[in-house]
C-alpha cells in the first residue's frame, strides 16, 4: 500500500500542476512544527524564485485548489487507499484534509482529515503486511553475522554481532527477499592449533596423536566444552610466553589444515562440541542461522580461486606472497594490496572471506552480501571487497555492504567488562539480566515465580536487544543495567509493558463478551487518538526506510514513539467504559491495530512479548 506521504505529495503536486506550476514542488513532509500543522508543504518557496511571483500567492492558489478537489477515495480491489481528483471519482470520496492553510512566507500547512485516517488504517488492518510494500524484485541476500569463534565461549564481543544481524536479516525477509543468515564460524585458524597442541600435552597418549594409528577413532570427543572453553585460553597464554610452544601450535596448524588424519578428527570434535554450544546460547538470544557454514568450508575453493587471479593477471608475487592491488586514485588512506596467500603458501583471513564468496556465489548466486561485524574490521572489508569486484568473483552489480558496529562500553565508558575486569561471558551477561527482571517482576506484584522466570526471560532479552538496537549500529553505546531493565523509558522492557497493556485491556473486552474485530475504525475522536494513528501511519514507511539503511535503530525510535502515543491516548480516553458500542469498537480495533504493529515490529528486532507481565 502506498505511504502516507506519497499519497500527500501525490494531492499536493497535483494542485501545483492544476496551478500551472511545476509538479515535484509538491512534495510534502511531516511537519516539525506539529503544534502548528500535521505536514507541511515548502514548495511555494523554491517555486517564487522560479516563477518570480511572491511565494505566498503561490501557497495560496494551491491551498485553494486543495480545498476545492483533493479527495481520498476508497481503493478498490482491495488496492488500498488511491487519491484521485473529482473527475475520476469511482468510490466513496472523502476530503483529504480538514485544514490547508498558506501562511508567510509561503508554507502550505495540513492537517489530514479523520476519514481519511480511519481509510488508512483500515486498508492496513485488512493488510496481512499492515501495508508495507514488499520489494519488487526479490534478491538473495546473505547476512554474515554472528561470526563466533569455534572452542571460544561466547562473550559480549559477540553480542552486538549476533542482535544486529538477526535483525537486519528479519528485515530484509519481512520486505520479502530471499534471505540467508550465515554464522561464518571461525574454525580454521591458529586458535585450533593452540587446542591440538594443549590437549596432546595432556593427554598424549590419545590416537590422534599417533601418527602411525590407522583404526577408527573414538565417537567421543576427549573434552567437554568447559575442558574445551579452559583449554584455549591456557594454550594461548602459553603460546604467547613460550616460543618453542607457538612454533608446535603452528605446525599442527599447517598438519591439520594439510589434512592430516588424526588432527582432522580431533577437530571434528572441537567442532562439534563447540557448535553444540553455540547453538544453545545463541537459541537463548532468539538468534537463529540457516545455514551453519565454517571459513574451513571454504578451503577447497583456494587453489583455484588464487590460480585463476594469477592467469588473469591481477595477482601478482611481492617478497614471495601473492597479492592484488585494490587501492583506487580517490583513496584518502592507503589501502594496502590484498595478501591472498603467504609466502609460505598459507591462507589468511582475507583468502577465506574471498573464498568464501566464490562459494556463496556458486551455491546461492547471491544478489547481496551483508557483513555484520566490528567496525575496526572495515579496512579488511575494503579490501576484500574490491578486490573480489575486480577479480570478479562476484559481479559487477553484487551488492556487498559492511555493517560495521561500534564497541559496547561499560558505564566507565570503557569495553564492557565483569566486575573483576575479565571478558564477560555472554551466558554470565543474560543471566545477571535475566536476574534483574525477575526481581523487578516479582517485587511489583504477586506472581507465581516459575511464570515469573519465564517472562523474566522475554523481558530480559528485550532489555539487551533493544537496548542495543535502539543506537546507530556504527556508534559506540553504555550498557547500562538499570536503564536498560527499567520499565519506563526508552527501553525493551517500557515498548513490552505497553504491548501486555494492550492485551491486558483486549482481554478484559473480550471477557465481558466482546469480541475483538477488523473494519470498524473511525476518524479520531480526540487530539491524543489522533496523535497515536498519525504514527502508526508511518510503518511502512518506518519499516522501507530500515531497510533500505540497513537501520534497525529507526524501528526502535519509531515504536517508542507509537508506545508514548498510545499511553496518552489511554491515560486520556476511556475505553472499556464508553457507552457509544460503535465508538468503542472503534477504539479496541485501533489498540488491536496498535498491538499487531508493535508485535511485528518488535519481531523484526528479535524479541517477543509475554501474555502478561
Ligand atoms: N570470526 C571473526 C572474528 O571473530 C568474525 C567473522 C566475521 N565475518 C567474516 N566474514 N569475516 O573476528
Amino acid at each position: 500500500m502506498r505511504k502516507v506521504l506519497d499519497l500527500i505529495s501525490q494531492e499536493v503536486m497535483n494542485a501545483f500542476e492544476a496551478c500551472g506550476y511545476e509538479a515535484s514542488y509538491g512534495k510534502t513532509g511531516i511537519s516539525n512544527r506539529p503544534d502548528l500543522c500535521e505536514y507541511q508543504c515548502n514548495g511555494a518557496l523554491a517555486a517564487a524564485k522560479k516563477y518570480k511571483k511572491a511565494p505566498l500567492a503561490i501557497a495560496e492558489e494551491v491551498v485553494a485548489v486543495l480545498k476545492e478537489r483533493a479527495v481520498f477515495v476508497r481503493g478498490q480491489n482491495g488496492e488500498g487507499p488511491i487519491c484521485m481528483s473529482r473527475t475520476e471519482e469511482t468510490g466513496d470520496a472523502y476530503p483529504m484534509f480538514e485544514e490547508a492553510a498558506a501562511v508567510r512566507p509561503g508554507f502550505i500547512n495540513l492537517k489530514v482529515s479523520g476519514s481519511f485516517t480511519a481509510e488508512y488504517l483500515l486498508a492496513m488492518q485488512a493488510d496481512p503486511n499492515l501495508a508495507v510494500e514488499k520489494v519488487r524484485a526479490p534478491k538473495t541476500i546473505i547476512v554474515d553475522y554472528g561470526g563466533a569463534n569455534v572452542a571460544k565461549p561466547l562473550h559480549v564481543g559477540h553480542l552486538r554481532s549476533a542482535i544486529i544481524g538477526e535483525s537486519v536479516k528479519r528485515i530484509c525477509r519481512f520486505m520479502g527477499n530471499k534471505v540467508i543468515g550465515d554464522v561464518h564460524l571461525g574454525d580454521w585458524g591458529l586458535q585450533m592449533g593452540l587446542i591440538i597442541t594443549e590437549v596432546k600435552k595432556r593427554q598424549p597418549e590419545l590416537p590422534y596423536f599417533d601418527e602411525s594409528y590407522e583404526g577408527e577413532y573414538p565417537a567421543e570427543a576427549p573434552f567437554t566444552i568447559s575442558e574445551l572453553e579452559e583449554i584455549y585460553p591456557t594454550a594461548s597464554a602459553k603460546s604467547k610466553e613460550d616460543a618453542a610452544y607457538r612454533e608446535e601450535a603452528l605446525e599442527a596448524t599447517a598438519k591439520l589444515q594439510n589434512g592430516q588424519r588424526g588432527y582432522y578428527a580431533l577437530w571434528q570434535h572441537i567442532l562439534n562440541v563447540s557448535i553444540a554450544d553455540l547453538k544453545k546460547n545463541y537459541g537463548n538470544l532468539n538468534v537463529e542461522f540457516d545455514i551453519w557454514k565454517k571459513e574451513s568450508d571454504a578451503q577447497p575453493y583456494i587453489p583455484d580461486m588464487a590460480a585463476a587471479m594469477k592467469e588473469q593477471g591481477f595477482a601478482y608475487e611481492d617478497q614471495g606472497a601473492l597479492i592484488v592491488d585494490v587501492k583506487e586514485e580517490t583513496d584518502t588512506k592507503e589501502v594496502p594490496p590484498c595478501i591472498i596467500l603467504k609466502s609460505d603458501g598459507a591462507a589468511l583471513y582475507t583468502t577465506t572471506d574471498l573464498a568464501t564468496m566464490v562459494e556463496r556465489m556458486k551455491l546461492f548466486d547471491a544478489d547481496s552480501m551483508i557483513y555484520v561485524v566490528d567496525k575496526r574490521q572495515e579496512m579488511h572489508f575494503t579490501q576484500v571487497f574490491r578486490c573480489a569486484k575486480k577479480t570478479g568473483i562476484v559481479k559487477e552489480d553484487t551488492e556487498l555492504k559492511f555493517l560495521g558496529f561500534g564497541t559496547m562500553n561499560g558505564k566507565d565508558g570503557k569495553p564492557f567488562k565483569t566486575r573483576e575486569g575479565g571478558v564477560m561471558r555472554l551466558e554470565h551477561l543474560i543471566a545477571d539480566i535475566n536476574e534483574e527482571m525477575f526481581r523487578k517482576i516479582m517485587e511489583n506484584h504477586e506472581v507465581d515465580p516459575d511464570e515469573a522466570r519465564q517472562t523474566a526471560k522475554l523481558v530480559g532479552l528485550s532489555a539487551i536487544k533493544y537496548g542495543d538496537l535502539s543506537n546507530q549500529a556504527s556508534k559506540d553505546y553504555v550498557f547500562d543495567v538499570d536503564r536498560f531493565t527499567s520499565f519506563e523509558g526508552n527501553t525493551g522492557p517500557y515498548i513490552l509493558y505497553t504491548i501486555v497493556r494492550i492485551k491486558s485491556i483486549l482481554n478484559k473486552y473480550r471477557t465481558a463478551g466482546g469480541s475483538v474485530e477488523k473494519g470498524t475504525i473511525l476518524a479520531p475522536a480526540n487530539g491524543s487518538e489522533k496523535t497515536l494513528v498519525l504514527a502508526m501511519m508511518n510503518f511502512n514507511s518506518v519499516i522501507a526506510q530500515a531497510y533500505e539503511e540497513i537501520a534497525p535503530h529507526k524501528i526502535c525510535a519509531f515504536i517508542y514513539e507509537l508506545a508514548n502515543a498510545f499511553n496518552s491516548f489511554y491515560h486520556e480516553t476511556k475505553i472499556l467504559s464508553e457507552e457509544n458500542e460503535e465508538q468503542k469498537k472503534s477504539w479496541i480495533g485501533l489498540l488491536d491495530l496498535t498491538r499487531e504493529v508493535l508485535e511485528t515490529s518488535i519481531d523484526l528486532l528479535g524479541f517477543s512479548a509475554p501474555e502478561r507481565m
